[in-house]
């Protein structure tokens, strides 16, 4: 059944919600997660009557269904500073529902104003509902380093319980990372191979063609290890190398495993305009990474030795997630096996294997492919749409439990201590990342 809900926009006017927050819940009204009549409460700091906010809704996605499911919900907008002002404003428009409401507050702002909203929204009575429910998801990064987000951590324990906070990461709503662990969980023929003993190396790559763009200020004090890393790929590492059991236990073990290689493995880097682009919006040159590729051990029975291979990089040569997983040879100067599990642009997953050319009689190395799109029809649904779904139905799986996303904090921690040690570069803008050394 559809649920009613107030979802709450703190950063409202922001580009995620334009881009990603929206048609989300566009598509939520559309597949029947959403009641139509839900209400939406937009906030920021801009000056903005509802019309405008409505408008701003219906400017945000294109398809004709969308702006009708759009134009039905119940649209407030309330100009406040959410970094530091009171959100009494807030408290009255839902003053009605106290205790009785499905609220979810979406926090699309700085990790530095989490603390004071969720402090606010504490003191207005609305961090708890008793007849429904009241759930806060915060938008990542979750801090900026290990003390940061665990001081965060508690001070947002002050005013919602665990079990009402969702970190999210949208990268665990993928589809093929989805995938991984009903794939590897019940195909013994994956997993029993899934271990040091046949398993040569695993990549994770996440590339990129476009740059920083509008989001510079927020990126220079950044950086692809934070940006990308902390959250997106140390998330992929754990779901791939976990064991089965609890999702969020298995994740933090495998983390709370993992070490870095020697430094002359990791390597980072800056695309050539990247300084140009802090000129001309008169910020100071630095050398913030915008190209990073870290080279992991996982330190347990399972894993001990397999390199885990994480790279990430702005204004490459195109856009590419991808998982690799490479078996070691049989034989030595036979190809070993490989498991592609891709993200982006297609989700299939590909296992190139040995068999035998009829014509030549050599060995060939074939593709076995499950096509999403062959198998399921193409997917339209972004992965937004997915958790705010899951956050509504209260399903907590696909989000990050607050001791992984430290655990992985500790990681960017130890890297960034020996970032002195690690070889930094300048690449030239669209190159193959490959060539990147
Ligand atoms: C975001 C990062 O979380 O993920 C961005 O902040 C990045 O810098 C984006 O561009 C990539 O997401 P996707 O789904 O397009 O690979």
């Amino acid at each position: 059944m559809a649920e009613l809900v107030n979802f709450v926009i703190f950063g409202g006017t922001g580009d995620l919600t334009r881009r990603k927050l929206v048609p989300a819940l566009a598509e939520l009204v559309n597949s029947g997660v959403l009641d139509s009549k839900s209400t939406i409460i937009g906030l920021s700091r801009k000056d903005m009557a509802d019309e405008e906010y409505n408008k701003f809704l219906m400017d945000s996605v294109k398809e004709g269904k969308y702006r009708e499911h759009i134009s039905q919900l119940n649209v407030k907008y309330l100009s406040l500073d959410v970094s530091a002002g009171k959100l009494d404003k807030l408290g009255d428009l839902l003053a009605h529902c106290r205790g009785d409401c499905k609220t979810i507050f979406y926090l699309a702002t700085s990790f530095l104003f989490f603390n004071h909203i969720s402090r606010e929204l504490k003191r207005l009575g609305l961090n708890k509902s008793q007849r429904g429910f009241s759930r806060i998801i915060f938008e990542k990064p979750f801090g900026r380093d290990l003390q940061s987000s665990k001081q965060l951590s508690q001070e947002i324990h002050n005013s919602f319980d665990e079990e009402s906070v969702y970190r999210i990461d949208h990268y665990l709503a993928k589809e093929t990372i989805q995938n991984m662990v009903t794939f590897n969980f019940t195909n013994p023929i994956i997993h029993s191979t899934m271990n040091n003993r046949y398993v040569e190396k695993i990549e994770i790559i996440a590339d990129e063609e476009l740059g920083v763009g509008e989001r510079l200020g927020y990126y220079h004090e950044s950086g692809a290890i934070r940006d990308m890393i902390q959250s997106h790929l140390l998330q992929i590492v754990s779901i791939i190398l976990m064991d089965k059991g609890d999702i969020h236990d298995e994740k933090k073990k495998v983390m709370d495993s993992l070490e870095l290689m020697p430094m002359d493995h990791q390597l980072i880097g800056q695309y050539s305009s990247y300084g140009s682009e802090l000129k001309s919006k008169s910020l100071e040159y630095g050398k913030t990474e915008t190209f990073a590729k870290i080279v992991l051990n996982c330190k347990n029975k399972r894993w001990d030795g397999v390199p885990i291979v994480i790279r990430t990089g702005k204004k490459v040569k195109k856009k590419k997630g991808q998982v690799i997983i490479s078996f070691k040879s049989s034989e030595k100067g036979l190809p070993g096996n490989k498991i592609l599990i891709n993200m982006y642009p297609k989700q299939d997953i590909v296992m190139s294997l040995n068999a035998r050319d009829p014509f030549s009689e050599k060995l060939k190395e074939v593709n076995f492919e499950f096509s999403r799109e062959k198998e399921f029809g193409p997917n339209t649904v972004d992965e937004y749409s997915v958790l705010i779904g899951e956050a509504i139905s209260g399903d907590k799986t696909l989000f990050a439990r607050d001791d992984e996303v430290q655990a992985s904090w500790k990681i960017v921690e130890k890297i960034e201590n020996n970032r002195k040690d690690i070889k930094f570069v300048i690449y030239e803008d669209g190159i193959d990342p490959e060539s990147i050394k």
